[in-house]
């Protein structure tokens, strides 16, 4: 069996970040003849330097055929001048818009070693393993009217405009109740129909979706601001989140910060599944952008996009196995008191981004 994977670094750390993902690939071909078949393109800066687009149409069809995207990371001050429609941000835009990437999912995982470095209590954090199910392809982000209108008073008007249609909230909910049942069976459905017309729907489409086909899932509602509340008061009574883009970017970026830094976090986007193969689009990411602050030194912690290649081997190749012992790797390397910069605290061992990779490799 070929698994296809294309891989796009980008710029500033993601290069870096993602040798050491090539690492694990090779060393996963070499033992168990996993049969990743890998082509690499290039996106964002490092695109825009070499022929002037974010992604060139030949990388963009790469992405479409494979089985799965792994993406580091882009942007930074170098290309601030650069026109809006190529800067490198543009890249992972068009790859999100014409993978159709509709569901965004943001672990926030709690490493044992790092519970005691949280900004919360140790025990409000420890063991802490929640998944946020993010609507990313509609609601407030996209919806149209948008625009700035002059009143001619010498008033202006900003508007955005909330859109949410019956088929993007039952394809969203779905994914998150599919996913549920592979943890802890719960899903928390987030909105504000109290205020909100579309919050109104994304709440009777969640609970029409849940009786119609999950009615195993436990599934509870909660407004979206209360949620951010019980977040930080006691997020272990979570299990998966689902919500949609607005508060989803919101409550994603809080529960992240309940487990330690930007240098941990992965992601994944997925697409519809393929109505013959039953396959998704995914694409695979590090939460962290470019830090062109350490880039080129050697100092980025690679654990955010290793993590997010478990994602990747867990959601799109179903190597649950594979997966968990990667995720245990990154835990075994943390209890010996192996730390990159970012993560460093007294008594700790400093690593560079390549020893940090090379310490999971042999853990795995
Ligand atoms: P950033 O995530 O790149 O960096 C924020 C801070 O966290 C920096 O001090 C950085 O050194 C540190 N940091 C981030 N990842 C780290 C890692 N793996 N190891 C150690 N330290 C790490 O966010 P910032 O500085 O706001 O943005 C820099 C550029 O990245 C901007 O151009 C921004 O637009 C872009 N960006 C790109 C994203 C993407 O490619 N998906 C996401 C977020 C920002
Ligand atoms: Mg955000």
């Amino acid at each position: 069996m070929t698994r296809k994977l294309l891989l796009l670094p980008g710029d500033g750390i993601g290069p870096e970040a993602m040798a050491e993902v090539r690492k694990l690939i090779s060393a996963m071909n070499e033992r168990f003849s996993s049969g990743f078949e890998v082509e690499e393109g290039l996106v964002g800066g490092a695109a825009y330097d070499a022929h002037g687009q974010a992604i060139s149409d030949a990388d963009m069809a790469k992405a479409l055929a494979a089985d799965a995207v792994l993406f580091g990371a882009v942007g930074g001050p170098k290309w601030d001048g650069v026109p809006y429609e190529v800067r490198p941000e543009a890249g992972l835009l068009r790859l999100r818009k014409e993978m159709e990437l509709f569901a965004n999912l943001r672990p926030a995982i709690c490493y044992p070693a790092l519970a005691a470095s949280s900004s919360l209590k140790q025990e409000v954090v420890e063991g802490l393993d929640i998944l946020i199910v993010r609507e990313l392809t509609g609601g407030v982000y996209f919806g149209e009217p948008k625009e700035i209108i002059d009143l001619g008073n010498g008033q202006k008007r900003g508007i955005d405009t909330q859109v949410y249609d019956t088929f993007e909230i039952e394809r969203i909910s779905g994914v998150a109740f599919e996913l549920a049942r592979t943890r802890q069976n719960k899903v928390c459905s987030m909105e504000k129909h109290n205020v909100m017309k579309s919050g109104v729907l994304w709440k009777d489409v969640v609970a029409a979706t849940h009786k119609a086909k999950y009615s195993d899932v436990e599934l509870t509602h909660m407004l979206a601001d209360a949620g951010g509340m019980q977040l930080v008061r006691w997020p272990k009574q979570f299990d998966v989140i689902v919500t949609d883009n607005l508060f989803g970017d919101m409550l994603s970026d809080v529960a992240a910060m309940l487990t330690g830094s930007l240098g941990m976090l992965p992601s994944a986007s997925l697409g519809a599944p393929d109505a013959k193969t039953g396959s998704r689009k995914a694409l695979y990411e590090p939460v962290h952008g470019s830090a062109p602050d350490i880039a080129g030194k050697g100092l980025a912690n690679p654990i955010a996009m290793i993590a997010s290649f478990a994602m990747c081997l867990r959601y799109s190749f179903s190597m649950i196995a594979e997966a968990d012992r990667l995720e245990a790797a990154v835990a075994a390397v943390l209890d010996d008191g192996q730390r990159t910069a970012d993560i460093m605290s007294d008594g700790k061992t400093q690593l560079g981004t390549g020893a940090m990779g090379d310490a999971i490799l042999e853990k795995f």
